[in-house]
């Protein structure tokens, strides 16, 4: 009985191995595995084995049985034989090969900035939206950037021709600060406030030369809090909260002062980061801040007598890399699947 399981597997083993296409396969099954199959019709005689040695035999039967069975399995998923009708064999209902076709993610600038929103969300900021095309009034003149003024110089941004021709000329944003005239604009127009308290994330667009710290298009949060009383303390605050929130504890971090057109008194705001692993941290300027000077209010019909408040804008990019130790802003827009699995 043991020589005649040894040699119905040897043989049943190279038969399959030798059918080459499904219908073989299945002539296979049914000669060796089917209910009137080669090892179905050994099984009476498992009655006829001397009583010592059933055990052994049972086994031995058994271990051919799941050799064969197994054989056949492998076989018949392993897809070198087409199935005949490869149809009706595909369940549609199963799971796909997601380790073959790669999981998706969202990018890791998407990421940074809804990881903002949330922080600033529950110090109690809403999100403002604005547009990426915007005109002269809202990029400069009502955020006190006045004709003539170095920052409109045509090498420094991308105007756009303008098939209506509009009165004023338009262009891509250059910041995010464009948005606080927009809520501000707005709030008044529809009388919902002040008290405004919105941050504002999206792409500015600036033609400098790409580097490792340049990109000609890159993404900012604005931030805008008008309230009555409003000080350079309550920016302070906010934006020494923000820093623990969103970089840990330890963040270590300074306000520098500096000028910009639209905040008086105004300043840089700087964080000391490794961007390389293992590297010593220096200081990196994160954005500007400041107090909304009073002609920015006034342009949209925000009375500064009775209200008061502060703005602030980052890079998300460099939030991003601060964070992530990222060393150069191009990996962020290359979209190398090597860089961004790892994140
Ligand atoms: N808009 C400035 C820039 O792009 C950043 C900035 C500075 C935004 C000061 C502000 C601010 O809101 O108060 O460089």
């Amino acid at each position: 009985m043991l020589d005649q399981l040894a040699e119905l597997e040897t043989k049943g083993l190279s038969e399959l191995d030798a059918a080459a296409d499904a219908g073989a396969i299945e002539a296979w099954r049914i000669a060796y595995l089917g209910s009137k199959g080669r090892l179905k019709a050994l099984m009476p005689r498992l009655k006829d084995v001397p009583k010592e040695d059933k055990a052994a035999v049972g086994k031995r039967l058994n271990e051919v049985k799941s050799n064969l069975e197994g054989a056949f399995k492998a076989k018949s998923s392993g897809g070198d034989a087409v199935p005949a009708s490869a149809g009706s064999m595909i369940d549609m209902t199963e799971p796909g090969l997601i380790d073959s076709a790669g999981v998706g993610r969202r990018h890791i600038i998407t990421r940074v900035r809804d990881e903002l929103v949330e922080v600033f969300a529950q110090m109690g900021f809403s999100v403002a939206e604005g547009p990426e095309l915007e005109d002269d009034e809202h990029n400069f003149i009502k955020l006190n950037i006045p004709q003539g003024h170095p920052a409109r110089e045509p090498i420094d941004n991308f105007y756009v021709d303008d098939p209506l021709k509009s009165s004023l000329p338009r262009m891509l944003r250059s910041q995010t600060s464009t948005v606080q005239i927009r809520t501000m604009e707005d709030a008044v127009a529809k009388g919902w406030g002040p008290p405004i308290k919105v941050i504002s994330p999206g792409r500015v667009y600036r033609p400098d030369t790409v580097d490792a710290t340049h990109s000609f298009m890159f993404h900012q949060i604005e931030g805008l809090h008008l309230d009555r009383d409003v000080s350079m303390v309550d920016l302070k605050t906010t934006l020494f909260q923000f820093a623990r929130a969103y970089f840990g504890e330890g963040a270590d971090i300074r306000l520098r002062p500096s000028f910009f057109p639209f905040t008086e008194p105004s300043a840089e705001f700087d964080m000391k980061i490794a961007l390389k692993p293992g590297a010593e941290p220096a200081w990196i300027e994160l954005g500007g801040c400041g107090m909304v000077d009073p002609n920015v209010l006034q342009a949209c019909g925000v009375d500064p007598e009775q209200w008061s408040g502060f703005a602030f804008g980052f890079g998300i990019e460099r939030l991003a890399m601060g964070k992530y130790n990222i060393p150069d802003i191009r990996l962020l827009f290359e979209n190398d699947v090597r860089f961004l699995e790892q994140l």
